[in-house]
């Protein structure tokens, strides 16, 4: 058993009062980050900005934060305005994959450090409106970007046009979900009578594929659709590896990397990758172990109960 971390908490109070998201391992994000006033910081993934607020706070008047985030509304809150009085801010709406041009654009070519909090955010989840939520019927988009008709894939093109196969192959590999082969002939089957639009009836389809046994376990039966949909939709294992090695080759001497990741699919890509940077020679592994959240912070915020830190600072 890993202990868990005991300052992992200080979740930020303006998270509690004014956002659904809480911010996952607040303060030892912020610390892994070894934040000083003046420095250049990147957030990749912005979400309801409380990360990002902590971090303005710390760098101060003389830093500046730059902030991505594939869904534009983020940056439409009134935590926005509050960041710009503590530090320069510079919001980009964008895949943090392309951080690397977005900073050159901007005439940056080295950074202190960089946080990407993968995944997706409880504001997404629960009122976006785009499809992430087992629990709420609504249209299967699944992208991050909140201009799902802009996008070339979303999970209503996947399930309406991909093979049997290949949806398989999705289900497993980034949903390790057993019944994969079974639930993607369920989907082709039900296509053929009607396009599967909503996430009831994709849920519906699952129901029905799935033995009866499975409908009872820990875990609700459509978790592991509804997220390797979302994962391949959003190709968030690919940005997520060419946002790391982007963020790397980014950092001035000394500069950390803090990844948090959700499941054990995001943390096996982190570990392997920051221990790949690690051995090319450039780079530390700060902590053997992922950082876990404290009891603590599970109590406050149970969604923090699969959060994994890891931290890689350059040579
Ligand atoms: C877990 S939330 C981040 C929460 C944030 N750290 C906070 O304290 O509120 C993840 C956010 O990152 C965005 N996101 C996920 N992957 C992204 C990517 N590859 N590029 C840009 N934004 C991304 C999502 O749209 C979401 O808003």
């Amino acid at each position: 058993m890993r202990s868990r971390n005991p300052s992992a908490l200080a979740v930020p109070s303006s998270a509690r009062i004014m956002a659904t998201h809480i911010s996952v391992l607040y303060r030892v994000s912020l610390d892994a980050l070894d934040l000083k006033e003046g420095k250049v910081i990147v957030d990749g993934t912005f979400g309801a900005g409380g990360h990002s607020k902590g971090i303005a706070k710390e760098i101060g008047k003389k830093g500046t934060l730059i902030a991505f985030d594939q869904d534009s509304d983020v940056f439409k809150k009134p935590i926005v305005n509050e960041i710009r009085t503590f530090t320069n801010f510079i919001p980009v709406i964008a895949n943090f994959r392309t951080m690397a041009q977005a900073l050159a654009d901007k005439k940056i070519d080295h950074v202190d450090g960089v946080l990407l909090d993968l995944g997706l955010s409880s504001t997404q989840l629960e009122i976006s409106g785009r499809g992430f939520s087992f629990q709420r019927d609504e249209p299967l988009a699944m992208t991050f970007s909140d201009h799902p008709e802009e996008q070339l894939v979303t999970a209503e093109t996947i399930v309406n046009n991909w093979s049997r196969e290949t949806i398989t192959e999705i289900l497993k590999g980034f949903g390790e979900e057993q019944f994969a082969w079974r639930i993607a002939g369920a989907i082709v089957e039900a296509r053929e009578n009607a396009p599967i639009k909503t996430t009831n009836q994709l849920v519906a389809i699952i129901k029905e594929a799935v033995p009866g046994w499975y409908l009872h376990g820990r875990t609700h039966f459509a978790t592991k659709t509804f997220q390797a949909l979302r994962m391949a939709v959003n190709d968030e294992t690919g940005s997520a590896e060419e946002g790391m090695r982007s963020a790397f080759a980014l950092l001035a001497p000394g500069g950390r990397l803090a990844v948090i990741s959700f499941h054990s699919i995001e943390d096996r890509l982190v570990k392997q990758t920051l221990k790949e940077l690690a051995e090319s020679g450039h780079g530390t592994l700060l902590n053997k172990k992922p950082i876990i959240a404290s009891d603590e912070e599970l109590e406050l915020n149970p969604r923090s109960r699969s959060a994994k830190l890891r931290v890689i600072e350059k040579i």
